[in-house]
């Protein structure tokens, strides 16, 4: 089956992050750096490694380091060309050099929902990704490609799916699911229903929604339709929710591992891993760890 090309992904970038206060008071918690690279660098690279080639960065109040991080810094690379150092000025030129990055702003945090909604006029009547990047994943294939593989053969919107303990489940969006046969494996489901931020009782399921998907331009309407729910805010669960009516969306339980790094202890946890997995730190980390008396 022959489904459109997704070319964009949007990146809401535009909440408060006040679970990482007070570092995210004056700094985008989208700019905590894990070792060396800030947060939404890797969600940029996941999907340059996916095959997305325009990125849509939804901004607020306070947001302007991420455009300044993707953006020539002359100073900068003169002064590494001056003294010699060519390979930390390669590395800044990549950055740079990626791609091309448009920029919208949401002028009020008015939920994830109102977030993608604000990149309607970029996005057009497309099919598009959408990234957190305070969902950091580790994977095999970058999960933005896995969702990818999914909707270029149905041709409909695709969620990460992952599975969260009971005592946890009241944080995450939530799925009723029917599990479907796919290339022989048992990792896609078709969804019935999805509930926001459930009471552990009500969770139809222990299937939790994370921050990658793939969504039909469909979605921008349902946004439109739907009132502000939990917290006051547009919920983009909610308007799945009323996609569903007369759309089909499929769940994907994706490989890889998944932290959240808006989280504290999820960063702190992601920082210990993706130090010890550094080539140039692994080793020395390793062993300052192990020399620790805890
Ligand atoms: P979160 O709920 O994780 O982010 O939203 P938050 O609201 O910034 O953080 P906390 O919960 O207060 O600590 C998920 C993603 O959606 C974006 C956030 O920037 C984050 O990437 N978002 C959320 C928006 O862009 N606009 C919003 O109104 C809400």
């Amino acid at each position: 089956m022959m489904n459109a090309k997704v070319r964009k992904a949007v990146f809401p970038a535009a909440g408060l992050g006040t679970r990482f206060l007070p570092a995210t008071k004056a700094q985008p918690k989208e700019m905590l750096p894990l070792v060396d690279k800030p947060l939404i660098q890797y969600g940029v690279e996941e999907v340059i490694h996916s095959g997305i080639q325009d990125i849509i960065i939804v901004t607020g109040r306070g947001k302007s380091s991420i455009e300044d991080h993707f953006d020539v810094s002359f100073e900068l690379e003169h002064l590494l060309e001056s003294k010699g150092k060519t390979e930390l000025l390669s590395m800044v030129r990549s950055i740079s050099d990626m791609i091309d990055i448009s920029y919208v702003r949401q002028k009020e945090a008015l939920g994830l929902g109102h977030a993608v909604l604000r990149a309607k006029e970029l996005v057009g009547s497309e099919p598009f990704a959408v990234v957190l990047s305070d969902d950091v994943i580790a994977s095999e294939t970058p999960c933005i490609r896995q969702l990818l593989d999914v909707y270029e053969f149905y041709g409909a919107s695709v969620v990460a799916l992952m599975e969260v303990p009971r005592d946890q489940i009241s944080a995450y969006g939530v799925v009723d699911a029917e599990a479907i046969s796919h290339n022989g494996n048992e990792q896609l489901y078709r969804i019935r229903n999805l509930v926001e931020k459930p009471k552990p009782d009500d969770a139809p399921s222990n299937l939790a929604i994370i921050g990658r998907y793939v969504l039909t331009p469909e979605i921008f309407s349902c946004v439109e339709s739907i009132e502000p729910g939990n917290g006051g805010e547009l919920q983009l669960t909610d308007a799945l929710k009323y996609m569903l009516r007369n759309r089909p969306i499929y769940g994907f339980k994706f490989e890889g591992k998944r932290y959240d790094a808006g989280d504290k202890l999820g960063f702190l946890k992601a920082t210990v891993e993706f130090a010890l997995n550094r080539h140039d730190l692994g080793d020395t980390f390793r062993d300052y760890l192990r020399g620790l008396n805890f």
